[in-house]
């Protein structure tokens, strides 16, 4: 039995709450939130669940490991001190507001042997899986590019900008099924709201043979749209979040694309129209999958597939982007992480 804490009881951290009240093996010993209604709010559904306005009462020993889910601001302090307590960490997405502070992280968690792990909850989705199956066995052939895009009205952040927000979902799903690392990034944006702060941005993400990826976030759009668009040679996949049952969409269309010898000669272009499948996807709640994920990767000192390593990756990427949206949107190389890096893994040692 894993001892949970919370740090952080709102929009989010609510839903954690009610998830880590659910998993078998671990018990929410207590919340803490520095809003007194918050706290209120969590007694009236859980009231053997202790609360406290002060994060340091979770650095007991009755907590074995914290979850938090303050803005991303806080992040990196909570994390440090967490881990400096000997506790495993689940932190939000994204894991800190600057590389340097990841990277301190990342290396933190190794040295003190515990598990660090990030909210990037999108990778732990039954459709996000599919679609990584999907690339990986080649069903799609050569993946040409990814278009994803994330829009609504609000909800405005006021520690980050828009891609530090909503970003982190869409890096971390095009990582994970690519299961590639970008070359360069590029960013360009508009802040309409409040001047100092994005709310609308375009991010280019380069790979090796040319593959792009692009990824449209707004806090300023009339619909809410959450999609993924993956083209490959052979089929196309649409992931709609939104959709309740038919959440992916294989398409088999295509074009038969001119290779280099050809010198043009497969003009014009042949279209292929195809069967549209719509595979079953289970509606397993994918922050639910994250929490389990935790709760055993800290029972069986494994090492999570949203690791620190993961969460670094991901601010390594939203940190150029920030460079190039205040640079004029040139594409910015990816810095190298960690000469010394990887697998930074947890080694056994959770209680
Ligand atoms: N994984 C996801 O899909 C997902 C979705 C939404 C938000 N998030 C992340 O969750 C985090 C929180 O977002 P939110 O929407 O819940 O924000 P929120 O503002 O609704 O909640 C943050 C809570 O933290 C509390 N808090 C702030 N500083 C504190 C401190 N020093 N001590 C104790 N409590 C403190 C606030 O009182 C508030 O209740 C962010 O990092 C966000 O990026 C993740």
């Amino acid at each position: 039995m894993v001892n949970v804490g919370i740090i952080g009881c709102g929009y989010w951290g609510a839903k954690h709450v009610r998830i880590f009240n659910t998993l078998p093996d671990a018990r929410l010993t207590i919340v803490c939130d520095q809003d007194k209604e918050k706290l209120n709010q969590v007694r009236e559904q859980y009231p053997y669940v202790a609360r406290t306005s002060d994060y340091r009462d979770l650095f007991s020993d009755s907590v074995d490991a914290l979850v938090i889910a303050t803005p991303v601001s806080t992040h990196y302090n909570f994390a440090r001190e967490a881990l400096l307590h000997g506790k495993h960490v689940l932190a939000e997405k994204p894991l800190t507001a600057s590389n340097k502070e990841a990277v301190e992280l990342v290396k933190l968690a190794k040295k003190q042997n515990r598990v660090l792990m990030v909210g990037h909850t999108f990778i732990y989705h039954p459709a996000v899986d599919y679609l990584r199956q999907l690339i990986q066995s080649g069903e799609l052939g050569e993946i040409l590019y990814i278009d994803t895009a994330r829009l609504n009205l609000g909800l405005i952040r006021p520690d980050v900008n828009v891609i530090w927000d909503l970003a982190p979902h869409d890096i971390s799903i095009i990582l994970y099924i690519l299961d590639k690392e970008p070359i360069s990034v590029r960013a360009s944006g508009a802040a309409h709201f409040d001047p100092t702060v994005h709310d609308v941005a375009y991010l280019e993400l380069k790979f090796d043979k040319e593959v792009l990826a692009h990824i449209h976030v707004s806090w300023l759009d009339p619909c809410k749209v959450r999609r993924v668009t993956i083209v490959g040679s052979r089929k196309m996949a649409v992931y709609n979040d939104i959709s309740d049952s038919e959440k992916i969409r294989i398409y088999d269309k295509g074009i038969n694309i001119p290779t280099d010898n050809d010198n043009f000669a497969g003009w014009p272009p042949r279209y292929r129209f195809g069967d549209v499948l719509i595979p079953f996807i289970s509606n397993a709640e994918p922050l639910k999958m994250e929490g389990s994920e935790f709760v055993r990767c800290v029972i069986e000192g494994k090492n999570p597939k949203s690791d620190g390593w993961a969460g670094l990756r991901v601010v390594n990427i939203l940190e150029t982007a920030q460079r190039s949206l205040m640079n004029g949107g040139g594409h910015q190389k990816l810095r190298t992480l960690l000469p010394d890096s990887v697998p930074v893994s947890a080694t056994p040692g959770g209680r």
